[in-house]
């Protein structure tokens, strides 16, 4: 861990340049409006160390699967969210020297991006080789108001000399993905074009033909007044350029205005995509940047009206808590149920910027309680629409008779990943798919979406567990073989707790949700039942013959669930007796070593506690809890927020607390030393988790929303909002107190520890604290 940031509620600040922190510092501060993103990179050129990162949500390309030794059944591609055309790109010339941050001497440097208002700024002081000195002042920002628009501010100020700068600002789709297989260029030009101040780039995606128009047009400004230019284009492959020569005056600031415009064939036709980016770019330069960004402040600040969580008395935990919640509302405004949620966002290309069952697992509850119920529908929806996929899917392994396997990586619906201890065994996913769907009814009480889509996706599902599932005669059980549990540093394991866990409770609520349907609508029950020639006595039987029959591993001696069958015969080092110089794991150890090992990665029989926690009493949860943690290593960033919440459940506020930080801060302090791939944006949710289900105790359970706040002694209080049903609450955990405000004009009945506590529209209830939360 590093405390490299500064510590401040509203904004992440960089002071000092550091080359070898750059990278991380890229994924920091990166940039998105939901329709596209971009890491921090320099708009100048760079020569140091840095992954260059543009992306456009949904555009992606098949890259042929790379593998050591192939296995029936990989997937032919992975598809890839493209690293997109650069369009901050700025080069800046003073004579024959380049300005470069990573030759040049920087003498001062701050960065910050700024949560609040939703744009990042940079402030360095340098001086060249040959001993000029310039200033670069930037600001730029994805827009959310015209979220297929960005915009830079770009001051140069000569410090110590009159005379030429040349400023080229360009877009240069000559990229190339850091991950590509094969060394191969995703994108071909379809046609570019350049004027004095405006010039776009039109490419193509091979394969997938998903076509990007990105157009630019620039301004110049000098003391304050628009100054005319006479620019010489430049033409590249997929490259555009405006060379500028402007003469600077010592100690007088010159400002590039970059207005960009990304347009996408998903929602334009091709045809027409690069006229219209000309046309958009051209209006909102119109604006002035000054009006953009004054417009993408007020939108960001109404935004966080919403959804802030406040924390008073704790900076680092406050700033961390907003800085999740900034990535995740830059990631994805489910507005469109084409895209999904990759797990590092719009932030680094790892991951393929694909689908994974984080999105159901984790992202799930924050959209639920923050947002309008579309957008977790939309989630839904994304996967519904991917049923058939995931029966072809199923198909492939060798399943039949309409079982589905989802992808455990996928873009389209096609699964995409190809390590096969976790392509074909790490088959959780399907039930974290179910989850989500039950996760959404309980919430919305929408049990029109069961009869509408989810049932049809749980007997899929349902029927590929009744396949996967074994009978074994020697124990007369049926068992679970050949998995891999959400702790990823085992493979190839029978009797996953965490899985036959999850399958056996998607069984369950298959037969209670066909009961629902069949009760609701016989009609529609019927289409389906012929849709999918659903023989439901049969079938159903067969799910309730394994409910009752499932084989399950149990440690008696220590009263715990085996996370698999041998668990207890690995060597019981915990983690605390692990030199740190051995960790991260993954990065020092073998992977054979890792295998062997007691060391887990994330939360897996936790996991389970933590989704059916009303199945299990608090001794258990706890001699879980007690056993499993001092074993995990928490190297999925998927990890300590699950921690979080059943360290609070259990009352233990400091081991909550201390999980709490490591989420939240996760990227900002490097936790894993992972972070200059891209941040953890899936896991962000998970943040929001830890504060509202953890420190606020937020449960629904039988249509009612409940609350068992506890309060960190590191806080004086802290306070967040959720929407539940068309009402909007407002809940603030203080030592005065738990006061819970209706925000809307519905009243609700709601429970605060545990009592029946009524808050009638517009009005507030304030309970004292209890100390413990425990049932
Ligand atoms: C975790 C998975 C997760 C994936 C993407 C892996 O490191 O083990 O559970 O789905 O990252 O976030």
């Amino acid at each position: 861990m590093k405390q490299y940031f500064k510590v401040d509620e509203w904004k992440i600040i960089e002071e000092g340049f550091d080359p070898s922190y750059n990278k991380v510092a890229e994924s920091v501060f990166s940039l998105g409006n939901g329709r596209m993103g971009q890491r921090a990179n320099f708009e100048e050129a760079y020569s140091g160390e840095t992954l260059q990162g543009n992306y456009v949500a949904g555009v992606y390309y098949p890259d042929k699967t790379r593998v050591g030794w192939w296995k029936n059944g990989y997937p032919e591609y992975f598809a890839k969210v493209l690293n997109a055309a650069n369009w901050i790109g700025i080069d800046v010339w003073i004579g024959d020297e380049q300005l470069d941050l990573a030759k040049w001497e920087v003498i001062d440097f701050k960065r910050e991006l700024n949560m609040r208002e939703g744009y990042l700024q940079r402030n360095t002081l340098v001086k060249s080789p040959k001993g000029k000195e310039i200033r670069i002042e930037s600001t730029r920002f994805c827009s959310i108001v015209d979220d297929e628009a960005g915009a830079i501010s770009y001051t140069v100020t000569a410090i110590n000399f009159t005379g030429d700068i040349k400023l080229t600002p360009f877009i240069d789709g000559d990229i190339i993905n850091a991950d590509s297989n094969y060394g191969e260029k995703f994108w071909e030009e379809v046609k570019k074009d350049v004027g004095n101040d405006t010039g776009f780039v039109q490419l193509r995606t091979k394969k997938t033909g998903f076509e990007v128009a990105t157009a630019m047009k620039v301004l110049l400004n000098r003391g304050g007044k628009p100054e005319e230019f006479s620019s010489k284009p430049i033409q590249k492959e997929k490259y555009i350029g405006a060379e500028i020569t402007v003469n600077a005056v010592s100690g007088q600031p010159l400002t590039l205005y970059k207005y960009v415009v990304n347009l996408s064939s998903q929602n334009y036709k091709a045809q027409e995509l690069a006229d219209k980016a000309i046309a958009q770019v051209t209006q909102i330069s119109q604006k002035y940047f000054a009006v953009m960004l004054l417009e993408q402040a007020n939108a960001w600040v109404e935004k966080w009206k919403h959804n802030d969580i406040i924390i008073e008395g704790d900076a680092a935990a406050q700033q961390g808590i907003r800085f999740n919640i900034f990535q995740l509302n830059q990631t994805y405004t489910g507005e469109d149920d084409r895209l999904n949620i990759g797990p590092k966002g719009f932030t680094g290309e790892k991951y393929g910027g694909s689908t994974y069952w984080d999105t159901e697992a984790y992202c799930v509850p924050f959209y639920l309680a923050t947002a309008e119920q579309k957008v977790a529908r939309n989630l839904l929806l994304y996967r519904y629409k991917q049923l058939g996929k995931a029966i072809d899917n199923a198909k492939l392994l060798g399943f039949k008779d309409g079982a589905a396997l989802y992808p455990m990586v996928t873009m389209d619906g096609t699964e995409c990943h190809n390590e096969w201890e976790i392509t074909f065994e790490e088959i959780h996913r399907n039930g974290a798919i179910a989850f989500a769907i039950f996760n959404y009814v309980r919430y919305t009480g929408d049990e029109a979406y069961l009869t509408d889509y989810g049932l049809e996706v749980l007997i899929a599902i349902s029927r590929f567990w009744a396949q996967r599932i074994t009978w074994s005669a020697e124990r007369q059980q049926y068992v679970m073989l050949g998995v891999t549990g959400p702790n990823e540093y085992e493979n190839n394991v029978n009797n996953n707790w965490y899985t036959s866990t999850i399958a056996v409770w998607c069984l369950k609520y298959t037969i209670e949700a066909i009961g629902k349907v069949k009760e609701a609508n016989q009609a529609k029950y019927k289409d389906l039942v012929t849709k999918i020639t659903f023989r439901e006595e049969q079938e159903c039987e067969k799910f309730a013959d394994i409910i009752g029959k499932m084989y399950f591993g149990h440690d008696d001696k220590i009263g715990i669930f085996l996370q698999q069958d041998g668990y207890l015969d690995k060597e019981q080092i915990l983690v605390k007796d692990l030199p740190a110089s051995e960790q991260p794991l993954v990065k020092k150890w073998s992977w054979d070593r890792i295998l062997r090992s007691v060391y887990i990665k994330q939360a897996d029989v936790l996991q389970g506690l933590y989704f059916f926690e009303d199945n299990y009493d608090i001794d258990t949860m706890r001699r879980n809890y007690d056993f499993y943690e001092p074993r995990t290593v928490h190297e999925s960033s998927l990890s300590p927020c699950v921690h979080a919440i059943l360290a609070a459940k259990l009352g233990d506020i400091d081991r909550a607390y201390q999980f709490y930080l490591r989420t939240s801060r996760l990227d900002i302090d490097d936790y894993n030393d992972d972070t200059d791939d891209g941040c953890h944006i899936t896991s962000m949710a998970g943040t929001w988790m830890a504060v509202v289900e953890g420190f606020g105790g937020m449960r629904v359970k039988d249509d009612v929303l409940s609350f068992n706040p506890l309060l960190p002694h590191q806080w004086k209080a802290f306070s967040f909002q959720v929407g539940f049903r068309g009402a909007l609450l407002n809940v603030r955990v203080s030592a005065d107190g738990v006061t819970v405000k209706n925000l809307s004009d519905k009243e609700i009945l709601i429970k605060i520890y545990g009592s029946d506590t009524l808050i009638k529209s517009n009005s507030e209830k304030l309970t004292p604290v209890q100390a413990s939360t425990l049932e």
